[in-house]
């Protein structure tokens, strides 16, 4: 495996930078949802150490559920659209409210999709918080409700997001510089 510094063009967002304004994101949901109960429905897995730190700033009622969702083609860095759910909730959201916590949203292809599939399911309320919005990427049009942080256009890697499925544990987000970063 290679070491991360051999393509790694910048720091983009570092750990201080990220867990304040996951403190912050956390303070605002409890704000928003003083006296009610709230589901956290994660994305796998890229959205797992954004749930983990966001939900310890949460001061109201809170379970979490996991969904995994393919959207890539094998190896591919980009959506195509084709959205498959592999894996689905153990838990009715009926009457629940509902908040997924997302990683990053690129083409909007993924969310789009997991919001429509949940929304027949007849929660009290659903809104999206991402850690990361990729604005100029967006194709088609889906609501946030909560935004980490806006990025440009790079491909980028750690805290959770993945190239070739490792590096998802480094405290930061880091932009990878394609030119040096070959797949074994
Ligand atoms: P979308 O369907 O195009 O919005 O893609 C969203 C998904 O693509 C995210 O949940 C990530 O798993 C993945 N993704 C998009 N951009 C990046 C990136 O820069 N680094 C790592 N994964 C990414
Ligand atoms: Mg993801």
């Amino acid at each position: 495996m290679k070491d991360y510094h051999d393509f790694l063009a910048e720091v983009l967002i570092n750990e201080e930078t990220l867990q304040k304004r996951i403190g912050e994101l956390g303070e605002q949901i409890t704000r928003d949802y003083a006296g009610k109960e709230i589901l956290l429905i994660c994305i796998l897995r890229g959205g797992v150490m954004f749930l983990t730190d966001l939900i310890r700033h949460i001061d109201v009622p809170v379970a979490i559920e996991f969904m995994a969702v393919s959207s890539y083609g094998v190896g591919g860095r980009e959506s195509n659209g084709n959205v498959r759910i592999t894996l689905d909730l153990n838990c009715s959201i009926q009457n629940k409210n509902v908040i997924i916590v997302e990683d990053i949203i690129d083409s909007g292809y993924t969310l789009k999709s997991v919001i429509e599939l949940l929304a027949t399911r007849d929660p009290e309320s659903l809104c999206v918080c991402t850690l990361l919005d990729k604005v100029e990427r967006r194709e088609v049009d889906v609501p946030v409700k909560y935004t980490g942080f806006e990025i440009p256009n790079k491909f980028v890697f750690g805290y959770g997001l993945d190239i070739d499925d490792f590096y998802r544990n480094l405290p930061f987000i880091g932009v990878v510089d394609l030119e040096h970063y070959q797949p074994e």
